[in-house]
């Protein structure tokens, strides 16, 4: 017997296998493909406290080993997603993540006040929808004049500390690598009482069409992620697990069964697969199958058995 679980701060996953955020929607199209309760968990698409149109222009662009995207947000708000999308997630039988971003932190605020507002009457009815917190602070700090909240430990420590006081849910902070010191940034998370910090978000690149002699972004710089970035990211998983006590989510371009044991073994609790999600659209299942007969092979009754001993 292979087994698959584990665990993020009192929520028990079924194995390690996320969906990540801005790569399957809310579940509901990938579930007309698969049942995705075999998955471990999902993190839906980044929302804000209101509604968001997203970026002008190209969105997506793909590179060597990779995808560049500059989706700028766009989602339905905080309240639409209660009202819209969780009475689906209410009867999903996996951890249901909800990513979390705002562009001022009054606005993070309001929307995990609204979150937790909506969590604790129906977890009273027995209808719970969200298991977790996933505060993506990449956003642009709108009132700091566009510096992402994610770059700078003492900007983000005053946004963990603030949403962390109006949530009890569990609460992990999603990481950039773009940060300063994303080490010093996921210590600053646990002393802020975060339950757990998954990394990485993509990072800040670019593509240029010479011809047109501009940006093929209309905001100039894009957000690079797939196999590219894997290197990188399990360097940071390895690094930041390390240096905390509470879980990490790994992930940055995996694409396979091995690229999951290689974040275990760096120190993952868990990991996300995104951009594989676009080219393979059945990928979460397919990870999940091999991950099992991958631990089989090589002989890993658990994934406790391997967890960061590198
Ligand atoms: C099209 C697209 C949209 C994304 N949207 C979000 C988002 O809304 N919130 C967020 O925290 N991360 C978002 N991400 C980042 C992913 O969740 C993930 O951190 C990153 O892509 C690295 O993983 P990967 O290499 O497996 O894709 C997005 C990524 C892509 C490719």
């Amino acid at each position: 017997m292979i087994d698959l679980s584990c665990n993020i701060s009192g929520v028990h996953l079924r194995n390690p296998v996320i969906m990540a955020s801005g790569t399957f929607g809310f579940g509901k199209e990938y579930g007309a493909l698969y049942d995705i309760n075999q998955l471990g968990g999902i993190s839906g698409k980044g929302l804000t406290l209101y509604p968001k149109d997203g970026n002008d222009g190209i969105r997506v662009y793909e590179t060597p080993s990779g995808m560049l995207n500059s989706v700028g947000l766009e989602n339905p708000g905080v309240a639409a997603f209660l009202r819209d999308e969780c009475p689906h997630w209410e009867k999903l039988d996996l951890a249901r993540i909800v990513n979390l971003g705002g562009n001022t932190i009054e606005d993070y605020v309001e929307g995990a006040r609204l979150i937790h507002e909506d969590s604790t009457v129906r977890m009273a009815a027995g209808r719970q929808a969200v298991d977790m917190i996933e505060l993506n602070i990449s956003c642009p700090n709108v009132k700091a004049g566009g510096m992402a909240y994610g770059i700078q430990t003492e900007t983000a420590r005053e946004v963990v500390r603030q949403i962390r006081a109006t949530t009890s849910l569990p609460l992990v902070i999603k990481l950039s690598p773009n940060a300063e010191d994303i080490v010093g940034m996921a210590v600053m998370c646990q002393e802020e009482g975060a339950d757990g910090v998954s990394l990485i978000n993509t990072f800040s690149a670019m593509k240029i069409d010479i011809r047109k002699r501009r940006s093929v972004f209309d905001n100039l710089y894009a957000g690079l992620s797939g196999p590219a970035i894997k290197p990188i990211a399990l360097r940071m998983v390895h690094q930041v697990s390390r240096a905390v006590t509470i879980p990490v989510i790994g992930m940055g371009g995996i694409c396979s069964a091995e690229d999951i044991l290689e974040f275990i073994m760096a120190g993952a609790a868990a990991i996300q697969v995104g951009t594989y999600n676009f080219v393979n659209l059945r990928g979460g299942q397919q990870l999940v199958q091999d991950l099992e007969q991958l631990m089989e092979r090589e002989k890993i009754t658990s994934l406790d058995e391997i967890r960061g001993i590198i």
